[in-house]
């Protein structure tokens, strides 16, 4: 399956073409949208959340709410172009509103100044506008439309805040508790953890400093033999990490006991196998994170993914001014404080894709039904 998106930050829209889905799928929007507005959600984010209430457009590849195996484009209108048309438009713009927005005191942490010396262009707006993390929100709708055909075949995804610039949530949770962390403020599931978080986040916005956090995300119910060892790209926890290191701010992705396995010997690393007539070929433990080789062995995936803190900071850090070289503070555009909350959305959508993507390739199929039933037959 492959997944193309488009889209500035303060374009006209954001768009999203998704290739390889089986006709036959049904789309729920309602529960694309649910998905959207958990991304704009969370303690510490900013004012651009307060504009734009995002709600997809589903603009092809879908007849009567279901898929007819063509390419489904999705599509998410930005309401805060209608004030920057003039600065934004594809023809031409405004010369006195593109001198507003423009911005030359390029922003560390920020895709700006290496931007603009690749690109060759003058205005960091020409750059930021598509490193933006505005980008993740039409990720998180196609995300949501591969939740759902995951979802036909019995896979889940869910995942919590583990941490918020160095308060720890601490706790060790079943599958099914994970699915409260989305209706709480924070992400996080220990409510103590989680008001010392926001006593964090509100000191850090007060000295107009920022945060970053990690999330753990977790899937269930995939069956073994999804990637493959047989070549390096085909290995699924290479393209799970490329994923998730792709989305804006993440730094670090783990899978199972990640960095842990560099402190403890084998015997504390390796999940013993067995049999059981009943359960089948199983493991006690799961530090492997359900990935051996590049494949799913069929136990929960079991990932970690952190954050920096988001670069823009409204103290503002020391930068130069691209045009004048002059010695400058970073510009500061309206900015969120902690969006820890919004990553863990995001990382399960793009988890979501890789897998997706996986089924796919190993299953084919022109419907649905087909797909299922090839799961179905999967030991
Ligand atoms: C959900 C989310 C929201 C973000 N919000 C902001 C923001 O409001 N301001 C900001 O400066 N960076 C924000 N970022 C981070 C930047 O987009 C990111 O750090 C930047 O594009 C540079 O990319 P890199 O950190 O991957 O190198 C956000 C990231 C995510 C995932």
């Amino acid at each position: 399956m492959k997944l193309t998106t488009a889209g500035e930050s303060h374009g006209k829209a954001l768009v999203a073409i998704i290739e390889g889905l089986p006709a036959h799928l049904p789309i729920d929007k309602e529960q694309i949208n649910a998905e959207l507005a958990l991304r704009q959600s969370g303690y510490g984010r900013g004012g651009r959340q307060k504009i734009e209430k995002d709600e997809v457009e589903i603009l092809t590849g879908a007849r009567n709410g279901e898929t007819l195996g063509s390419p489904l484009t999705l599509c998410i209108y930005n309401k805060d172009f209608a004030s920057w048309e003039n600065a934004m438009s594809s023809g031409a713009c405004d010369k006195a509103a593109m001198a507003q927005k423009r911005l030359t005191k390029v922003r560390p942490g920020h895709a700006d100044l290496s931007g603009i010396l690749k690109f060759e262009q003058t205005d960091a707006r020409n750059i930021l506008e598509r490193a933006s993390a505005r980008e993740t929100a039409i990720r998180v709708a196609a995300g949501s439309v591969y939740k759902q055909y995951l979802a036909a075949l019995g896979v889940e995804i869910a995942g919590y805040v583990t941490e918020i610039c160095g308060v720890k949530d601490g706790g060790r949770y079943a599958f099914d508790e994970l699915f409260y962390a989305k209706s709480t403020e924070t992400g996080m599931l220990n409510s103590e953890a989680a008001a010392c978080a926001k006593e964090k986040i509100d000191e850090l916005k007060k000295n107009g400093d920022t945060a970053g956090g990690a999330v753990e995300i977790r899937v269930r119910g995939l069956k073994s033999g999804f990637g493959s060892m047989m070549t390096y790209a085909e290995k699924l926890d290479g393209r799970l990490a490329q994923g998730l290191m792709s989305i804006q701010a993440v730094k670090a992705v783990e899978i199972g006991a990640g960095f842990a396995v560099a402190g403890v010997s084998g015997k504390d690393v390796h999940d013993e196998i067995f049999y059981s007539e009943e359960r089948g070929y199983y493991r006690a433990t799961n530090r492997a994170g359900g990935i051996e080789g590049g494949m799913t062995n069929g136990e929960e995936i079991v990932l970690r993914v952190a954050m920096k803190p988001i670069p823009t900071l409204m103290k503002g850090l020391r930068t130069v001014d691209c045009e004048s070289k002059a010695a400058e503070i970073a510009a500061s555009e309206r900015s969120d404080v902690c969006a820890v909350f919004a990553l863990e959305r995001i990382a399960e959508a793009v988890v979501a894709q890789v897998l997706a993507d996986a089924v796919a390739e190993r299953l084919g199929g022109d419907t649905l039904a087909q797909v299922q039933a090839r799961y179905r037959d999967l030991p």
